[in-house]
């Protein structure tokens, strides 16, 4: 199991191994939109576990530009173990 942590709503989910990261975050009230990696929507700033995700695609380098913390949701899975977020 891993687990992410909603910052903003101080909940601690538990997800599969390698699940992708939209549906836990859409449930805790991340927005999204295109659901591709174009539009930036979902943008989320990992405090806590980055190397706990998948790596950036092509999308999030174009998107998100300046990458630092932040991740596009509707973009990357957990591989495990646990991560912080906020949005
Ligand atoms: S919903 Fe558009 S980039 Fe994720």
């Amino acid at each position: 199991m891993a687990e992410i942590y909603f910052e903003d709503n101080e909940e601690d989910i538990e997800v599969q191994d390698g699940e992708l990261l939209h549906q836990p975050c859409e449930d805790q009230g991340v927005p999204f939109s295109c659901t591709k990696g174009t539009c930036g929507t979902c943008k989320i700033v990992v405090n806590e576990g980055m190397e706990n995700l998948t790596g950036y695609t092509d999308n999030e380098k174009n998107v998100l530009g300046e990458m630092k913390k932040k991740r596009l949701a509707c973009q990357c899975s957990i591989k495990s173990g646990k991560i912080s977020i906020e949005y």
